[in-house]
């Protein structure tokens, strides 16, 4: 197992992953039962970590942690959906800062040591893909405000820039003969979504520290947006003046906008975005699909970030 080891809670509050399902079962239904959920010896899942309760978190079943950290998009270890869980062991997440710099007062880097003192939070979020599937995963995490906020934007600053590490040597899919993507992983928002209180630096999932594949030690999440934006492993956030360039966006601007907020009205050239198939209910991998809801269901909270904005063309 890699060293990954961060300030430890006292013993009493460690969760145990057992506890912490069955705590979560009686409100995730039957997420926790009998689905596959014991982990394999070896599997890179290290430190307890805790987050408080928020009030910006969904009551739905849990997808189980099996298919969270076996069925994964993060190219830099391959373009299957296994490939991450098996191919992510030789990737080290500690050491790991994170740098925050461009149109602010106070650049800053971030010792991820830095980033696991801040107030962590619980936050059960609904994540859909763009290509037609979800799950529901209880992410550990804090505000990306409150980092915003530490280095003092300027008034100039629009948007935000994200950057993954780029690691050849650790990471097979930026080494091999067949490049899928240009590296590195490029993610951006525009500012007012990226101090959107939903909107979340994870650290964690299910109780630990987040595994390889699911972007350790630090990644983007936005319950609202596709997942691609979920910018994995981040090392760079840069404060800028001007719509950032975004990964996939480069790769086919036809098919992926700089938005890509969930819109059950909108499709995918390739994809219906009507319905989603919520991996894990009905079997590990069923097939059950419920209807897709306008910004993944946090329409509430965020569409007035959008008022006046042809959705169509800005997706
Ligand atoms: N981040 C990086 N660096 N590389 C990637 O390939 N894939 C994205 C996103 N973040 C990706 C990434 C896509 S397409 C999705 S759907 C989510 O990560 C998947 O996150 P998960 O594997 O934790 O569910």
């Amino acid at each position: 197992m890699p060293a990954y080891r961060f300030p430890q809670p006292p013993a009493s509050d460690i969760t145990p992953q057992q506890v912490y399902l069955s705590r979560r079962s009686f409100i995730g239904g039957a997420a926790a039962a009998g689905m596959g959920l014991t982990l394999g010896a070896g599997e890179a899942f290290a430190s307890p970590l805790t987050g408080t309760q928020s009030a910006y978190t969904v009551n739905e079943p849990l997808t189980p942690l099996k298919a969270v950290t076996t069925y994964n998009n993060f190219y830099e270890f391959g373009v299957n959906k296994g490939d991450p869980a098996e191919n992510s062991g030789k990737f080290k997440p500690t050491p790991w800062t994170v740098k925050v710099d461009g149109m602010v007062g106070k650049p800053k880097e971030f010792a991820l040591e830095d980033l696991l003192k801040m107030q962590l939070e619980d936050r059960t979020y609904r994540m859909r893909c763009v290509e037609g599937w979800s799950m529901v995963i209880p992410w550990i995490g804090l505000p990306l405000s409150a980092i915003l906020d530490q280095v003092e934007p300027l008034g100039s600053a629009k948007y935000v820039s994200f950057e993954t590490v780029v690691r050849p040597e650790e990471m097979p899919g930026q080494s091999g003969f067949f490049q899928p993507l240009a590296w590195p992983y490029v993610e951006g928002l525009r500012l007012d979504e990226a101090r959107h209180p939903l909107t979340i630096l994870a650290l964690g999932l299910y109780g630990e520290t987040l595994p390889n594949q699911n972007g350790a030690p630090v990644r983007l999440v936005v319950p609202w947006k596709y997942g691609f934006k979920g910018i994995k492993s981040i090392v760079k956030i840069s404060l800028v003046e001007k719509q950032p360039e975004t990964t996939w966006k480069n790769s086919n601007a036809r098919e992926y906008g700089f938005y890509s907020n969930v819109n059950p009205a909108v499709d995918h050239p390739r994809w219906s975005q009507a319905t989603e198939q919520r991996i894990g209910e009905g079997g590990l991998f069923g097939t059950k699909r419920v209807p897709t809801l306008p910004f993944n269901g946090y329409a509430d909270q965020v569409a007035s970030l959008y008022s006046g904005m042809d959705l169509r063309a800005n997706y």
